[in-house]
């Protein structure tokens, strides 16, 4: 027996206007329905507005118009406690620059996601030990992320965006700064751990190898959608 798809993400009509000396319309009206632990890539041309989205996926910018609802719940309409709250424990970021903050070591920048969360100490330290052991960075857990190659870095900075275990795992450009062999790396261990977890990873790339890795292509366009 077949189950049900959970839509996850349903995006309605979004429109985002970054308004200043000229006002650009970044998201024209955008439909996007995305279901449980699917993993998508979203394409489209540069400018088009792919970080915009992921922004407001993130409950990073609030969006001009328009509806977002990640489990039933419009995140648009949060206050900030809830979107505090929204942005630690429900959605995991990956960038391009890997994120990591250098002063501290790869075991405490993974753990810093929980204790901002209160994860108890030993639940804290399970969980670094699990990450660290399926991404493979055991060896540079006392080492400052400034040591570690471009790979190895963004290996560590997407244990950082599981470590409080989110349904949804935002990824943009994830492997703009890399070579071939550790893009292709990073697009298998972002999806292993999608699969593993159930999580569901949106990824922003160029790259047409990162479609290989993802159950379904979505492509931006400054046309108002009616789904996507
Ligand atoms: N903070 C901002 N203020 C004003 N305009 C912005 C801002 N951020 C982005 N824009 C504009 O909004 C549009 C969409 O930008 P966005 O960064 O979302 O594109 P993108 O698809 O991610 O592009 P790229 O592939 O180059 O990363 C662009 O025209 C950009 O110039
Ligand atoms: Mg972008």
């Amino acid at each position: 027996m077949s189950k049900k798809k959970q839509k996850i993400v349903r995006i309605i009509d979004l429109v985002h206007v970054y308004k200043g000396k000229v006002e650009t319309i970044a998201l024209p009206g955008i439909n996007v329905t995305i279901n449980k632990g699917e993993r998508v890539v979203i394409r489209g041309k540069s400018g088009i507005g792919k970080s915009t989205l992921l922004h407001c996926l993130a409950g990073i910018l609030k969006p001009t118009a328009g509806k977002i609802l990640v489990e039933g719940k419009n995140i648009v309409d949060f206050n900030e406690d809830q979107l505090a709250e929204y942005r630690r424990n429900t959605v995991g970021l990956v960038y391009q620059s890997y994120n990591l903050a250098p002063f501290l070591t790869v075991k405490e920048n993974i753990e810093f996601p929980m204790i901002i969360a209160k994860v108890k100490k030993d639940v804290m330290d399970k969980r670094v030990e699990e990450l660290v052991e399926v991404l493979e960075i055991e060896r540079y857990l006392n080492q400052k992320p400034s040591y570690l190659s471009g790979g190895e870095q963004q290996r560590v900075a997407i244990a950082v965006a599981l470590a409080n275990k989110p349904c949804i795992v935002l990824a943009d450009e994830p492997t703009g700064n890399l070579d071939v062999e550790n893009s292709l790396m990073v697009y298998e261990l972002l999806s292993q751990m999608c699969i593993v977890y159930n999580t569901t990873l949106i990824t922003v790339s160029h790259d047409p190898e990162a479609v290989k890795y993802a159950d379904r292509e979505i492509i931006l366009t400054k046309i108002k959608s009616k789904d996507l």
